[in-house]
């Protein structure tokens, strides 16, 4: 099963922008127990410039497990690409389709659900807003 890849500098915001989220449990297998991925990011992600996302596609942000599409009014939505299956990263997304290396699911990175079995469950959909003309993602609930 592939490793979680080490966040470059750039994937993960600096200790002194980020707040602790009360309560924030990671929902998924964590890389110490069976070497799974995390479900969420454990801190609000840093993705990129916000025209790194044109309207109407997606794009995949493999260091910090996420992908994020723009609709075109604009609108954001940012989802976990961890595998609801059993938690393998997803690495590969064609046009708005994410495929999972491991059993081969799929999934639409614009809304989430599955596309092709094995998983059964849509990916977890986070937070995400532009700050500063930056995209951040964010753990969520
Ligand atoms: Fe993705 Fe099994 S972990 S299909």
């Amino acid at each position: 099963m592939p490793g979680r890849p080490a966040p470059r500098r750039r994937t993960v915001l600096s200790a002194a922008a980020l707040t602790p989220v009360a309560g924030l449990g990671l929902t998924a297998c964590s890389p110490d127990d069976d070497g799974a991925a995390p479900a969420r990011p454990t801190a609000p992600v840093d993705l990129g410039a916000d025209g790194e996302v044109a309207k109407g596609a997606a794009t995949l942000f493999p260091d910090g497990n996420v992908v994020v599409s723009r609709a075109e009014n604009g609108s954001l939505k940012a989802f976990s690409t961890v595998c609801t299956h059993a938690g393998c990263p997803i690495e590969k997304l064609e046009g708005a389709k994410l495929v999972c290396p491991c059993h081969g699911s799929e999934f639409d990175a614009r809304t989430g659900e599955v596309l092709h079995a094995p998983a059964t469950a849509p990916l977890i959909e986070l937070p995400v807003e532009v700050k500063q003309g930056r995209i951040i993602a964010s753990p969520g609930a």
